[in-house]
């Protein structure tokens, strides 16, 4: 398959090219800059990323570029211009200012293929605190900004070129035109690769290699997992064997609507109700991340007995995706544990199952497209994320079952108005959180002493970053008279308006 490898140098913004490459249809992978792997003949061309470093800094990344420069296309993006001017002696050096934001190209050489139809003029993103004051011999500049005259270059009798700004963030305004330039008319891709052509080449794949073994998949409801299942199907059939575990910390009714869509998929899935199983081992446990892997621990315990109840399974197929593959290796290394999310950590040794991962090189907007293409509901595709372990974290301090059903009360109210108000996809992921407290009210001539939930709306891309959304007060108004009057036990409501970083999106 025709690919472009991105060699990341640590910049924030590598993920985003990526995705910018993938919208052109063509397909490419990130790797850390020092893990380069084999040039083979489906890769096509190679962009190098941005980097917080200087590449006068002495532990600068030292990218190894023998195996492809000169050979195949190469696109640097600043640190990677800068890099490449470096080692072929030009000169690099500390800007006076720092060249951050807003900038416009004062020229662009339109009858470079790399620039064509980026419009003189426009708006590019810099984001550097070095810059190129001179190219080495053989460089030719391609276009400058006002104050940065070398903001592009091109070497001559190569098809190597490099850009000083960020082509693949939004500000950008041609940004998009110059990559797909790159990908379509400098490395000759067909940009073909689109959901349809996915879904068809990674069935054919998944039938070659699982043959007439048998598979088991766990289903959280989740978009991953559902995808994940539904590929598989169209691949093997009834080979497929999915359980879903009712942990008993799921959302109102979600367990039976859920099972019965999965059913109506044509999806060979086993429904475990294992709740009390669940509150068992959460009982007493205050302690965020001790709930994490008490939930955690205990689904293994589930999912191995209903594993091992399946006759000859080989195979256990995950929902992984590509973010995670790339945090795993990325060049600065898994990120510092702020909360364990990833709470099925690996299935005991004695299972002794082989991984499946069919969308373990999508991003998660592809793996709904992917699912739109697969014919899932709409419903199913634009559910809000929730986390694994539930309303468990959404309830501070101990968990009992008395709790979990106010809570998915309050929930319940929160996300029906959301939907019937049109606001549910306005929103990345909404939900309630009980407190460990109570609070004095009056009901009626009735002095109440009650507990407090809190409301939590959030706008995000990914997750990484959020904002508390914006609702109208008369919708939270309304929300929180429902709420108040109808969940007994409940006598005053909050909204939290607060963003991540520095709050998180979860309160526990
Ligand atoms: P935070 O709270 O870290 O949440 O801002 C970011 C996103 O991750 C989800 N989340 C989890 N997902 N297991 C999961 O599968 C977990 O333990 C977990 N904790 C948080 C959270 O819902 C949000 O979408």
């Amino acid at each position: 398959m025709q690919t472009i490898l991105i060699l990341d140098h640590g910049s924030q913004y590598t993920q985003l090219i990526a995705r910018k490459v993938r919208e052109a249809n063509v397909y490419c992978e990130i790797h850390p800059y020092n893990k380069i792997p084999e040039i083979n003949e489906d890769i096509k061309g190679v962009i190098l990323s941005g980097s917080p470093y200087s590449v006068t800094d002495p532990d600068a990344p030292k990218t190894d570029l023998s195996s492809f420069i000169g050979k195949l296309p190469v696109l640097g993006i600043c640190y990677g211009a800068q890099y490449l001017v470096h080692r072929n002696g030009g000169k690099v050096e500390k800007s006076k200012i720092r060249e951050y934001g807003r900038a416009n190209l004062s020229f662009a050489d339109n009858d470079c293929i790399l620039l064509k139809d980026v419009k003189q003029n426009s708006q590019v993103w810099m984001s550097h605190g070095d810059t190129i004051l001179e190219l080495p011999e053989n460089f030719e500049v391609i276009c400058s900004t006002e104050s940065v005259k070398n903001a592009g270059y091109r070497v001559k009798g190569e098809d190597t070129y490099a850009i000083q700004f960020h082509p693949e963030v939004y500000h950008s305004e041609y940004g998009f035109v110059l990559l797909k330039n790159f990908v379509e008319k400098i490395c000759g891709c067909d940009c073909s690769w689109t959901p349809k052509n996915f879904v068809e080449s990674t069935v054919k794949e998944l039938k070659d290699k699982l043959k007439d073994d048998k598979v088991v998949l766990g289903l959280s409801g989740g978009v991953d997992s559902s995808v994940a299942a539904v590929l598989l199907h169209k691949a093997i059939g009834k080979n497929l064997h999915c359980i879903f575990v009712d942990n008993g910390l799921l959302r109102k009714n979600e367990f039976n609507s859920v099972l019965e869509s999965y059913k109506d998929m044509g999806l060979n899935v086993k429904g475990v109700d294992a709740s009390k199983d669940f509150y068992e081992v959460l009982s007493g446990v205050t302690e965020p991340e001790k709930k994490r892997k008490a939930i955690g621990a205990k689904f293994i315990d589930v999912f191995d007995r209903e594993a091992n109840a399946i006759k000859d399974v080989t195979w256990l197929a995950q929902g992984t995706i590509y973010p995670d593959v790339i945090e795993s290796s990325s060049v600065k290394g898994p990120s510092q544990t702020i909360k364990s999310h990833h709470n099925v950590g690996g299935l005991p040794e004695y299972m002794k199952l082989k991984i499946v991962e069919p969308l373990r090189s999508l991003f998660k907007d592809e793996v709904r497209r992917v699912g739109k293409e697969l014919g899932l509901k709409s419903e199913l595709l634009e559910r809000h994320p929730f986390p694994g372990p539930g309303l468990a974290i959404r309830i501070l301090g101990d968990v009992t079952e008395e709790k979990v059903k106010i809570l998915q009360e309050v929930d319940n109210i929160f996300i029906e108005n959301l939907k019937s108000s049109d606001l549910y996809n306005k929103v990345w992921q909404a939900g309630a959180v009980l407190l460990p407290i109570q609070s004095v009210g009056v009901m009626g001539d009735e002095r109440t002493y009650e507990r407090v939930v809190a409301l939590r709306a959030v706008e995000s891309v990914d997750g990484m970053t959020a904002d508390w959304s914006r609702l109208p007060y008369d919708f939270l108004a309304k929300v929180s008279n429902q709420i108040i009057n109808q969940v007994k036990g409940v006598n005053r409501v909050c909204y939290d308006i607060s963003s991540k970083p520095p709050a998180t999106i979860e309160w526990e």
